[in-house]
């Protein structure tokens, strides 16, 4: 006599854009596999669009709704969150979670601004939170820090996050490519939020930088806490720079404990990193992740970090869990914020800085600016001067100083007779050494 075939595990899609029709296309050519693989096949049981009168390839026509409300209250054995925005995917996450469902959500935005009211109607409802595609598309990074890592101790986590801004500022490198056409083209291609100021701006990299720095240093850490700046101020004359002088620029996510190990400090932005850099080869859409651990050592993570079908496959790994904790009675990790560390200003980080100053070409102005860094306790790594007269630029490298001091030593030579203006300033980060 045959086993009974074991009753389908149903899923429900929040969202049928660029992600939610991948995960509904994967769930069904995969279907096979993922019965396999979970023990009992996957039923999608409806996708919640804004207008489901549209088709979309990939999903069925009769599963659409614009009920999103009634598809969360259904009680699906997994409800997947793929619509973005705080509301109504907060309440909606809610509502699945008081009947019962397990959720799974790519939503840095509103993980980043109020993941512990998830965390918490996950524990109170019993229910499982899943969150892989989040942060960092395909590649396999929260599952690592939540429980590969949970036996070491985390110092720092420091990579590229975000597909848009790095496939923008990848063709500016390599083809000189318009900001804005390139923005157009990662939109296109189904990188960029629904509000691409999120990418440009930063705010996107800082969820993803807070969510990361929450499982790695076991701390609550939402996305006011990180400092965050975006490439909209970075120009075609910036990117030309930085090659001249054997260097890419990449908007980076650092999230790292204070020296002493008391505190954690987060920030977002665009720095030089040395061409022979490993991330300076992160091109296009891709994502790379360095994480520092104390026995570990260091380690990279690497891959797709946007678009449809790679963050669909994080999103099915987590359904593929969650499925699996159903049937097992099992269930995945909570939050854990237990260490509480103090989340510290950007002035403490310490980092390089690149200044690009216009200045007189005249006696006593080297002086006055080597005053004006040494006043601040900042060492000067590299001074280079081009052209004279009235032409006259200077580019100064520093060497490791808080970000506070270097802060305060641009602000002084803005003030300096001798500098007529600070045409650039960029952090470094990468260089070996003091
Ligand atoms: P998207 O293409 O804009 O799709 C959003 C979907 O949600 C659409 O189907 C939309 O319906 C639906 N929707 C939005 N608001 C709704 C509402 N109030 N009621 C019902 N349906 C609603 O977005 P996406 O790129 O797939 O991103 C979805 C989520 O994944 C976001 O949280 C994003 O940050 C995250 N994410 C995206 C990527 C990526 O590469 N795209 C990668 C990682 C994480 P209509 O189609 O009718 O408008
Ligand atoms: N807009 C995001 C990015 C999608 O460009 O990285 C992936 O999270």
């Amino acid at each position: 006599m045959s086993a009974a075939t074991p009753a389908p595990i149903t899923v429900a899609l929040l969202g049928g854009g660029t992600v939610g029709s991948q995960v509904a296309r994967l769930l069904a050519d995969n279907a096979d596999d993922l019965a396999a693989r979970v023990g009992a096949p996957l039923q999608l049981i409806g996708v919640a669009v804004r207008d489901a009168s549209r088709p979309r390839e990939g999903v069925p026509g009769d599963l659409l709704t614009d009920d999103a409300a009634g598809l969360a209250a259904r009680g699906a054995d997994i409800v997947v969150e793929v619509m973005g925005g705080i509301e109504p995917a907060r309440s909606l996450i809610l509502t699945a979670m008081a009947a019962g469902s397990s959720v799974i959500t790519a939503n840095k935005a509103l993980l980043a601004a109020d993941g512990g009211t998830l965390y918490r109607a996950a524990a109170d409802n019993g229910v499982d939170l899943y969150f892989e595609a989040s942060v960092a598309g395909a590649i396999p990074l929260l599952r690592p820090l939540r429980e590969s890592l949970s036996g070491d101790r985390v110092h720092k986590v420091l990579g590229i996050v975000n597909g848009t801004t790095n496939f923008i500022l990848s063709k500016m490198e390599s083809e000189g490519a318009d900001y804005a056409a390139a923005l157009a083209e990662a939109q296109a291609l189904g990188y960029a939020e629904a509000d691409p100021t999120a990418d440009v701006g930063g705010h996107d990299a800082a969820a993803k930088a807070a969510i990361l720095a929450e499982l790695a240093f076991h701390t609550r850490v939402t996305a006011e806490d990180v400092s965050c700046e975006g490439i909209t101020g970075v120009t075609a004359a910036d990117v030309a720079a930085a090659r001249d002088m054997g260097f890419v620029i990449k908007l980076l996510a650092v999230a790292e404990r204070t020296p002493d190990g008391s505190g954690v400090i987060v920030r977002v932005h665009p720095a030089m990193v040395p061409s022979d850099h490993p991330l300076a080869s992160v091109r296009d859409a891709f994502n790379a992740v360095f994480v520092e651990a104390e026995s570990a050592g260091d380690m990279m993570f690497y891959g797709r970090g946007a678009g449809g079908a790679p963050t669909a496959s994080a999103v099915l790994g987590d359904v593929v869990a969650a499925a699996r904790n159903r049937l097992s009675g099992g269930r995945g990790p909570g939050e854990s914020t237990y260490a509480g560390l103090d989340v510290r200003s950007i002035d403490e980080a310490r980092t390089r800085y690149y200044v690009n100053l216009d200045v007189a070409d005249r006696p006593g102005v080297l002086a006055a600016i080597a005053q004006a860094f040494a006043d601040n306790g900042v060492s000067i790594q590299v001074v280079r001067q081009d052209g004279h007269g009235d032409d006259a630029g200077l580019i100064v490298r520093t060497h490791l100083a808080t970000d506070g001091a270097l802060r305060r030593t641009v602000d002084n030579l803005r003030n300096l007779d001798a500098v007529k203006s600070v045409v650039g300033v960029m952090r470094v980060e990468g260089e070996a050494g003091p």
